[in-house]
């Protein structure tokens, strides 16, 4: 068994490790799944309660609206299955089929997973609380440690649910190696849940990611403390600047954060030199139409069973089911 304090020193050398090889890369970048620590996961609240992010409003109306009917799709045959929700977050938009699926008296066990310590011991504090009938087990680690971790406790028929737009975290050709990765460790008929953002006109795209009240400007910045706290770094947080793009014709989305001066980073013992206007890419989020979404699907193994969209097509929960 590992203590907590040894997943703790685990985890923290996999931060360190990452974030020393993407500064090593030229251009430099850093990785979107470490921005999620405790300030992080505020933050990630408070961007949800932008009125720019449309996005979890949009996943928000699907799962209030059609939960009853993903429900159906998922209990087909009532045999009973594991819905393993990958990057679970809060769960405030997974709950409603949560709900559904308990009201429908399915046999199911939800397992969220998230790299997040905090996020699982938030959902061990408020699931209990909201949905009693619920049987859960919260994973802690990465998406695909957890996934075997999880397929080595239950040999059930897996549900397993990605969304969020987590998926647009990765470019095009990443998010096919994941998906494939995904269908290698499931079986004939197990189920993918998964959420895209939806190509629309690029003005909202961008809105979404350059919030007046700077909001997205804090939650990639908070990284750089975060190695400052973590990672015994020493970025001075006011030298860099945040700046988003959105490129219509391959429909990524970027955050940057830009050096504003010459100056040199200490993480550890490794030093790193920026200069005047250099970047760092922070995170991409991808953006898909159907056909694209239908195209990922078949290049790495499913078949789209069914699309749910909210009134305004701005998001898509698409089913994929293992071909
Ligand atoms: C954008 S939030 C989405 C939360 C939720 N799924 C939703 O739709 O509201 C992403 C969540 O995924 C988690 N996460 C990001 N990268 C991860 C990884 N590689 N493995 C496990 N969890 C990860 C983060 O900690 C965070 O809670």
């Amino acid at each position: 068994m590992i203590l907590s304090t040894e997943k703790t020193a685990l985890a923290n050398t996999e931060f360190l490790e990452e974030t020393l090889e993407g500064l090593k890369q030229e251009p430099k970048r850093m990785y979107s799944k470490y921005f999620y620590d405790e300030t992080g996961d505020v933050i990630f609240q408070q961007i949800m309660n932008m009125e720019e992010y449309y996005l979890t409003n949009a996943e928000m109306e699907i799962m209030k609206h059609q939960a009853n009917h993903i429900a159906d799709v998922l209990s087909d045959n009532n045999a009973g299955f594991d819905l393993i929700e990958l990057g679970a977050g809060d769960a405030t938009k997974s709950i409603h089929l949560l709900k559904a699926l308990i009201d429908k008296k399915l046999d199911f066990k939800y397992f969220p997973i998230d790299i997040s310590e905090h996020v699982i011991a938030e959902l061990e504090q408020s699931l209990p609380a909201e949905l009693p009938a619920l049987n859960f087990q919260g994973l802690i680690g990465d998406y695909f440690k957890m996934l075997k971790k999880e397929t080595a406790i239950s040999d059930r028929k897996k549900v397993v649910l990605f969304m969020g737009a987590n998926i647009g975290n990765m470019d095009v050709q990443e998010a096919q190696t994941f998906c494939m990765g995904l269908k290698h460790l499931l079986s004939p008929n197990d189920i993918l849940i998964i959420g895209f953002d939806l190509k629309k006109n690029p003005r909202k795209i961008l809105e979404a990611y350059n919030d007046k009240a700077g909001i997205t400007s804090s939650f990639n910045l908070n990284l750089l403390s975060r190695i400052n706290r973590e990672l015994d770094g020493d970025f001075d947080v006011n030298a860099f600047e945040h700046y988003a793009s959105y490129n219509p014709e391959n429909g990524a989305c970027k955050s940057y954060l830009i050096s504003l001066q010459n100056q040199t980073v200490n993480i550890g013992s490794e030093e790193f030199n920026f200069s005047k206007d250099e970047y760092i890419l922070m995170e991409i989020s991808q953006k898909y139409s159907k056909q694209e979404i239908e195209e990922l699907a078949n290049a790495s193994g499913f078949k789209v069973v069914k699309y749910f969209t909210d009134e305004q097509h701005y998001f898509v929960d698409a089913v994929w089911k293992v071909a």
